[in-house]
């Protein structure tokens, strides 16, 4: 299919956003750790994004099959395995966003913070190649804990010199998902018009839904909020004890993923008004990356909104958040600068 008729494409949401007679501009998505859980569907749904030209695959395992399975869809990218070290360089070149989803999930019973020490130094080895290969590619953090993997890779760009806060995004789309898919079920409204912020971090109590703000309004008890945070909280511990064993949120996180990588690819085309809530280097509070709403534009971040007004309860869980999230920030950057 030509370019041409992408845009005009009747069918595509995407592009009747804002790209009336423009041409879609080349962009090219790398994801590191393509062969894994979350790694197959999120690059088959990159796939299926009409606003990437180029996907990179990259896994240090099993990236072949999957590179060849999804390179057979007929819609518009090229599709490139890249499957050991030495191709990492050329995985990166010239993305424009890179996705990582690289690094071992949880187990019941285990915590985010259970996999630092395997994670830590994995997203540690593939931020110093996305500095030296694609210095100004948008970089989307999946790999937990994303409170700790965030500052880590904010400081190896620094390190490198290739540090720019705009481009830097820890992913929390999953905790806006989950939060719209419960808050629908309790208010009985279309969850498709449902709209809730998630603020704070990643990890447990850090995640913070203000179901407050949330959207179509619905007169919820303050025990149904309760529950909800709490479910919201917990949806990812939900899921790891669901699978027993076999890994955590894959699927969800995938779609989650692509969301997040869309937008970003809505914003480096100039597509007005693309928000999604990240957790981003911010000053909305005291520390130094928070997860809030966050406008994206053509460098990445070109605003990092505040938490608008809070509830009580809402401004409770966010003093208690504070020093846990605090404390798995200083814990990536102390590993990072060691
Ligand atoms: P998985 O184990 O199924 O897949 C991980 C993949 O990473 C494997 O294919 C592995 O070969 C690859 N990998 C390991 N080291 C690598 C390296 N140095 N370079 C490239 N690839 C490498 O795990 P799954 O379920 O896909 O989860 C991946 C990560 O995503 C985990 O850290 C998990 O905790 C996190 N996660 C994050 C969520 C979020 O909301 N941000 C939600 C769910 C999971």
């Amino acid at each position: 299919r030509s370019i041409k008729s992408l845009t005009t494409s009747p069918s595509s949401h995407i592009l009747r956003r804002g790209y009336a007679s423009e041409a879609v501009p080349e962009r090219k998505v790398t994801v590191l750790g393509a062969a894994g859980g979350i790694g197959q569907p999120l690059s088959l749904l990159m796939k299926l994004n009409p606003l990437v030209s180029n996907l990179a695959l990259y896994d240090i395992a099993n990236t072949p099959g999957v590179a060849a399975d999804v390179s057979h869809i007929n819609t518009r990218s090229e599709v490139v395995g890249y499957a050991s070290d030495a191709e990492l360089g050329k995985a990166l070149e010239g993305a424009d966003v890179v996705i990582i989803p690289a690094g071992v999930p949880r187990k019941p019973g285990m915590t985010r913070d259970d996999l630092f020490n395997i994670n830590a130094g994995i997203v540690k080895g593939l931020c110093e190649a996305i500095a030296k290969h694609c210095p100004n590619a948008l970089v989307n953090m999946i790999s937990n804990p994303v409170n700790s993997t965030v500052p880590i890779a904010a400081e190896v760009f620094k390190k490198a010199g290739t540090y720019d806060p705009k481009r830097l995004f820890g992913v929390t789309t999953l905790d806006v998902v989950r939060a719209k898919t419960f808050y629908a079920g309790k208010a009985m409204v279309p969850v498709a018009e449902v709209n809730v912020p998630v603020v704070g971090g990643h990890a447990g109590i850090t995640i913070l839904p203000l179901f407050s703000q949330a959207t179509p309004k619905a007169n919820l008890s303050d025990e149904v909020i309760t529950a909800l945070t709490k479910r919201t909280q917990d949806g990812g511990t939900e899921v790891v004890e669901a699978k027993a064993g076999k890994g955590s949120a894959t699927l969800s996180m995938a779609y989650a993923g692509a969301i997040f990588a869309d937008a970003c690819l809505k914003g480096l085309n100039g597509v007005p008004d693309v928000i999604e809530c990240s957790f981003v280097q911010s000053t909305v509070t005291e520390l130094p990356f928070f997860a809030s709403r966050v406008r994206l534009g053509k460098n990445g971040v070109e605003e990092v909104l505040g938490l608008g007004p809070l509830s009580d309860f809402e401004k409770e869980g966010l003093e208690k958040l504070k020093p846990e999230l605090k404390s798995s920030i200083e814990k990536g950057i102390k590993f990072a600068i060691q």
